[in-house]
């Protein structure tokens, strides 16, 4: 099992990504292998909607996209994370997720099904209830591209750049679900 983490902060080090990190640290635990990227560490561009790929080809946007798109199809599993920007997504996880589109062919089967699927949703606020838009949203996404969702991370009340290590019980979880990609 290869996992990717995908990490939707600009935010090296900080909640999102530690979180990220500990799922990761439970794949390997159980003996998977694991990747991690930052959305941000990429020139991309936003989806043009040129529908180019529809007709069986890859994205035809040139820019650094290919090199994400390589790592997601080596993966047999996504951690996708994302702190809540404005009551969704960052920008860069909306990117990304955009730019997947690029992965279904005309009747909307996908290249990356069958993969399984964590993922970790970050907020300030101190109830879950402000991570549902971004949750859902991720959900959405797995659910369309068949991708197995093995478990969910979801950490509130995280304003400081490393609050979720004060959080030992979300770690553990987080932990725990990467023992799950197995
Ligand atoms: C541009 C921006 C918008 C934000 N919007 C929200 C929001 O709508 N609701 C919320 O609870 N927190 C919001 N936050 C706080 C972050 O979601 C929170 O601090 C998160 O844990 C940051 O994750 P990170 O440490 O991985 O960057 C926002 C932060 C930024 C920078």
């Amino acid at each position: 099992m290869h996992v990717l983490g995908i990490v939707g902060s600009p935010r090296v080090n900080g909640n999102t990504d530690i979180l990220v990190d500990e799922i990761l640290s439970g794949v390997r635990s159980s003996g998977g292998t694991i990747d991690k990227i930052y959305i941000s560490d990429f020139d991309i561009k936003p989806c043009d909607a040129c529908m180019a790929c529809q007709s069986g080809k890859k994205c035809v946007i040139d820019d650094q996209w290919h090199q994400i798109a390589a790592k997601i199809l080596k993966a047999d599993g996504l951690v996708m994370g994302t702190p809540v920007y404005w009551n969704a997504v960052s920008a860069q996880m909306k990117i990304f997720m955009d730019r997947c589109f690029s992965f279904l062919d005309d009747n909307f089967e996908s290249e990356i099904k069958d993969k399984s699927g964590a993922i970790v949703v970050t907020c300030g606020a101190p109830d879950t209830a402000m991570t549902a838009i971004s949750k859902l949203i991720i959900e959405d996404f797995m659910k369309f591209n068949k991708i197995a969702i093995v478990g969910e991370v979801i950490g509130t009340n995280m304003r400081n750049k490393d609050d979720a290590l004060k959080a030992q019980d979300l770690m553990a979880a987080a932990f725990q679900t990467g023992r799950k990609f197995i």
